[in-house]
């Protein structure tokens, strides 16, 4: 009973350290692929939704209406970072990326709905510069899901 009962605490601490985070896309415009890159290599495109097992750090996600570029440049770019406890995101105009189209992203399954839309090229709620810190979003919480909704 002994072997059952620690087998089962095992079990349980295994499934708390499977970090999960789900990316999901909601394009309303009607045209183009969200593209998620990360480390310069291109993750999912065309997907609505991506899954990353384990902690995400420092990626970013697009809407590809072929004019961006392979980073997402020319576009509007999200960029966010999906760790347990310490999650970020983000929206940036900053060049090379400029505004395309509106996006808004929010958090699911811990901080929900709390995020940023933005919906012109002079935007607030977006980067324009590197201490427009006021852009970022944060949240605390453990395996943390992102929408992201363009147009
Ligand atoms: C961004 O747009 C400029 C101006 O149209 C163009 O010259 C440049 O090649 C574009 N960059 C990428 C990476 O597509
Ligand atoms: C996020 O997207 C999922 C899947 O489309 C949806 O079920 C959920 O309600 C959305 N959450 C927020 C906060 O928009």
């Amino acid at each position: 009973m002994m072997f059952a009962k620690s087998l089962a605490i095992l079990a349980s601490a295994a499934l708390a350290a499977a970090e999960l985070h789900i990316v999901w896309f909601d394009n309303r415009c009607g045209n183009g692929e969200p593209v998620i890159v990360q480390n310069g290599e291109q993750l999912s495109s065309g997907d609505y939704s991506y899954i990353f097992r384990g902690p995400a750090t420092a990626a970013s996600a697009f809407l590809q209406d072929g004019s961006c570029g392979a980073a997402g440049e020319n576009c509007t770019l999200v960029e966010f970072t999906l760790v347990d406890g310490v999650n970020s995101a983000d929206i940036s105009l900053i060049e090379p990326h400029t505004f395309s189209q509106s996006v808004g992203f929010a958090y699911s399954n811990g901080c929900d709905g709390e995020g940023k839309t933005c919906a012109s090229a002079d935007c607030p709620e977006a980067f324009h510069d590197a201490d427009d810190f006021d852009a970022e979003v944060q949240c605390a919480r453990n395996d943390v899901n992102l929408n992201i909704t363009f147009c």
